[in-house]
């Protein structure tokens, strides 16, 4: 079974992590608390610790993970160079909810990079990361803490319910911060690009490096997700984030959204509804679920994951929820859910 340590209640948050540390130094896998989701870490020099990543996950070997490090100079032993403009977002970002893609020297764990000449690095802004990190010493290879496709883990529930059972360890640090993943800028050529929006946002990043690229394959639709476009972020082309009911997502007003919910109602669909404080208080609908304010969305970030998991397929057959504004953390919003979704309701269609 899974050995899961309350940090809440702990005293000794530093034995706990001790031991969390030994269990990681016997090539075993733990899942510890980011201030973005719940990550599964595991020895990023040992194939055979990194290969039991994959297999609690259920996640394909052909999707690269992210190694987390204590800090710069631990970084550096396993990098090529660090360019200059990664040079920047470090010293701008880091720790913090950044991830960047640089050329790998080859001391990783092969499976880790999933044969890419590249590695994904980032050091973590968390209490429990970082001393977890600094006690096995040892750079951590860890996706996020989920069953593969599901949505990502912001509380030790969300991971116990995916992964009891199959992973020696849960260090259980309350709900983490941001509330979505990590950005992910690819700095291997001149131009930095980023593969996947997430807590450092775009206007972040450009008042650092000027103007930022965008991977183009970010530009898909749901609609559209089943072209062969393939995206620079292997992990990218997966289903992800999916709750158990399909997700339908409804770009509009208030009234386009009543209109779909009603006739959900009508066709005899149990309907879930995803929304905003604001919309909550105008629209009629059995199921609401609130994840924030239009006014915050850092808030609809946190709360994300958590209402994505919330709805469960005995209660609705459909969800349905509405859209953001896709500036700051809102890209990284729109981005999930657009992954999340199954369909594309629009008003402006
Ligand atoms: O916030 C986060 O980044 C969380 C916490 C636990 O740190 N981790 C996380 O890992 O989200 P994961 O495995 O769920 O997502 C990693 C993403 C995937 O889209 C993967 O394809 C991409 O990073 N990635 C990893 N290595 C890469 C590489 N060498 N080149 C391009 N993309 C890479
Ligand atoms: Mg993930």
């Amino acid at each position: 079974d899974t050995k899961v340590w309350k940090l809440e209640e702990h005293k000794e948050i530093q034995r706990a992590v001790s031991e969390a540390a030994e269990l990681l130094t016997d090539r075993q896998v733990v899942a510890f608390p980011t201030e973005t989701v719940y990550g599964l870490g595991a020895d990023a020099t040992s194939y055979e610790a990194v290969e039991k990543i994959f297999q609690a996950k259920g996640r394909p070997s052909d999707n690269p993970l992210i190694v987390h490090f204590a800090d710069k100079s631990q970084m550096n032993d396993y990098v090529k160079l660090i360019p200059e403009i990664a040079e920047q977002l470090l010293a701008a970002f880091t720790p913090g909810p950044l991830t960047i893609i640089l050329k790998s020297n080859g001391t990783i764990a092969e499976n880790v990079t999933a044969g890419l000449s590249s590695i994904a690095v980032r050091i973590p802004d968390h209490p429990v990361a970082s001393a977890l990190l600094q006690a096995c010493r040892l750079p951590l290879a860890a996706p996020s803490a989920n069953k593969s496709g599901r949505p990502s883990p912001t509380t030790a529930n969300h991971v116990y319910d995916d992964l009891n059972g199959r992973i020696a360890g849960l260090l259980d640090g309350g709900t983490t911060g941001v509330g979505v993943e990590s950005t992910v800028v690819d700095c291997t050529s001149n131009v930095p690009i980023i593969l996947r929006p997430g807590g450092v946002t775009r206007e972040q990043l450009e008042e650092v490096l000027g103007t930022v690229m965008v991977d183009p394959a970010l530009a898909e639709q749901v609609t559209e997700n089943e072209q062969n476009q393939t995206p620079r972020s292997p992990g990218m082309k997966y289903t992800h984030y999916a709750p158990e009911a399909p997700l339908w997502l409804v770009e509009g007003d208030a009234e386009f959204l009543q209109a779909q919910i009603d006739d959900c109602k009508q066709n005899g669909y149990k309907t879930g509804v995803i929304a905003s404080r604001e919309m909550a208080q105008v629209i009629r609908a059995d199921n609401i679920k609130v994840c924030g304010s239009h006014k915050n969305l850092n808030e609809v970030a946190v709360h994300l994951y958590d209402t994505l998991r919330a709805f469960k397929k005995s209660d609705v057959d459909i969800i349905l929820c509405e859209t953001y504004s896709e500036t700051g953390v809102g890209q990284a919003v729109m981005n999930r859910l657009n992954k999340a979704a199954s369909k594309k309701l629009s008003q402006l269609y």
